[in-house]
């Protein structure tokens, strides 16, 4: 695939935060900052404007406490949006880290994303949504 060249007027300030987060975060030059940028940026608009929806990962902090566990994994068997996957973290003594994930149309993503963050004890919530064409999530197989 051909590289673009393309030239950008910005104010002076916004260049000079970028390029501190360029640097913080070790990238060679602006250029593949600017890609991810981009990429990003066109995966949270596509995101935004499609129904079809996709793929999410729901981050979540929660007390470690018998009742809340099972209203959690009662909430997650309920929702409309399917749950794939979950990894649970024994984070401390108190706390418990999961992090699920979703599949399903935006509207059955957000609200299931809602409910669980909603749920009295979690204490941190985090949604992450992806926009993946649907063909690349079905033909493709190992
Ligand atoms: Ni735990």
């Amino acid at each position: 695939m051909g590289l673009k060249r393309f030239g950008v007027s910005v104010p002076e300030d916004l260049l000079e935060r970028f390029d501190e987060i360029v640097r913080k975060k070790g990238y060679v030059g602006r250029s593949e900052a600017i890609r991810d940028a981009m990429r990003g940026y066109i995966s949270q608009s596509k995101w935004e404007s499609e129904q079809t929806g996709g793929l999410a990962t729901l981050n979540i902090v929660y007390q470690h406490k018998p009742s809340l566990m099972a209203k959690l994994v009662r909430t997650q068997h309920n929702g409309k949006a399917h749950v794939i996957s979950s990894v649970h973290v024994h984070a401390t003594h108190s706390h418990c880290l999961e992090v699920i994930v979703l599949k399903g149309s935006k509207k059955e993503i957000e609200n299931l994303a809602d409910e669980i963050s909603g749920i009295s004890g979690v204490e941190h919530a985090k949604v992450f949504t992806y926009s993946i064409p649907m063909e690349t999530q079905s033909d493709h197989t190992h």
